[in-house]
């Protein structure tokens, strides 16, 4: 049972029949709005994460701003490494830094699987926070990376064009990266859980690096690791996996229990349809550089693409994260565009 004011976004995922499908943006809370880019003058990046107040009023913005039908806490996906004994800093300009790689097992040894409420509680108490402030106008969504995504920095220390480093040590020490998988799989699922206690209405796991691998290399190092996670979280919770680059795997997503899957713009609606077995709830995909163009050549693109995937089973969405540079305008068009759907 929920009481909220606006659940297309639940009904979606449970693929009933909508009016109109529901929409949100990766990466809605932050980055383009300017009230975020004020906070951001005042306070670094992991005191905003910490700090409940601060997460809550970014949490809350682009509902109040652009609109969307449901809210994403405003976290990272890298506060379960620095849970887990790994520094991992925000560099200005650069992104994620983390100053000491996991490249050996004797590395590996000081990795821990934390007590989430110890560790990550400060995440829980935003949770309680944001609910309180969304008075249930929208639904919360709580997300986790996956573990090889997690990986992928934990090993390669910072962003990278292809994380060479972190595939590297799958290929060299295959027992290394899978204990390592291990272990943040184990620290993720415990983590999701204390969000879905905390409140959360559904949670998405981004494998936003997923694509970096070939598809068997996917299943072993990847997948296998994300479909614990399903199977410990989809009694309690409906579960979208995201992977960037990774239509070759929607077929065994399709079969794992998730609630829906996420596509990226390189795979066109029909085809993502018909690897997913028809069936199955779809969000995305329109190319984020896309909210480039005038809002009224966004809003004809919206249209077409929720005529493309249909209107149920569907959550519109980007492809992948908005991008920072995008006026607020462009991301309110691609919304509205949505709302007037049903007016069509
Ligand atoms: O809607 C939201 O923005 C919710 C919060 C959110 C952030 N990161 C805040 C953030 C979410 C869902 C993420 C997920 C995340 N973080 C992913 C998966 C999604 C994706 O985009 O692929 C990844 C790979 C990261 C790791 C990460 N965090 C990178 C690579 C960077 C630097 C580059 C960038 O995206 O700006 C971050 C920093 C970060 N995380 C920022 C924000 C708003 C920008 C830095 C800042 O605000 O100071």
């Amino acid at each position: 049972m929920n009481n909220l004011k606006n659940d297309l976004f639940l009904k979606a995922l449970k693929g009933e029949e909508v009016s109109r499908p529901p929409v949100w943006m990766m990466r809605q809370a932050g980055r383009y709005l300017p009230d975020f880019m004020k906070l951001k003058e005042k306070y670094d990046f992991f005191t905003r994460c910490r700090t409940p107040e601060l997460a809550t009023e970014i949490t809350v913005m682009p509902i109040h701003q652009v609109g969307t039908d449901a809210a994403i806490l405003f976290s990272d996906i890298l506060v379960v490494p620095q849970a887990m004994n790994i520094e991992v800093e925000m560099k200005p300009g650069l992104g994620p830094w983390l100053p000491h790689p996991i490249r050996t097992q004797k590395d590996l040894d000081q990795v821990i699987v934390p007590n989430v409420y110890e560790e990550l509680g400060y995440v829980f108490d935003a949770i309680k926070m944001t609910k309180q402030e969304l008075t249930n106008e929208v639904p919360l969504i709580g997300f986790a990376g996956s573990p090889w995504t997690i990986l992928c920095y934990c090993v390669q220390g910072q962003g990278s064009k292809n994380f060479d480093k972190a595939k590297e040590l799958c290929f060299t020490q295959p027992a290394v990266a899978h204990r390592l998988l291990q272990k943040i799989t184990d620290t993720t699922i415990a983590y999701l859980k204390g969000k879905v206690e905390a409140g959360v209405d559904a949670v998405q796991i981004f494998d936003s690096w997923g694509g970096m691998l070939a598809p068997t290399d996917y299943q072993e190092f990847s997948w296998n690791y994300i479909q614990q996670i399903i199977d410990a979280l989809k009694v309690e919770i409906p579960v979208i996996a995201f992977g960037k680059g990774c239509w070759f795997a929607l077929d065994s997503m399709a079969k794992s229990g998730a609630a829906a899957l996420g596509v990226d713009w390189t795979c066109s609606p029909k085809n993502a349809r018909y690897l997913s077995g028809g069936n199955i709830t779809l969000q995305g995909n329109f190319d984020p550089s896309r909210l480039f163009s005038p809002p009224a050549e966004i809003k004809k693109m919206v249209k077409q693409m929720i005529d493309e995937f249909g209107k149920d089973k569907y959550i519109v969405n980007l492809g992948h994260g908005i991008l920072p540079n995008i006026p607020v305008e462009n991301a309110k068009a691609f919304v509205e565009a949505v709302k007037e759907y049903e007016f069509n």
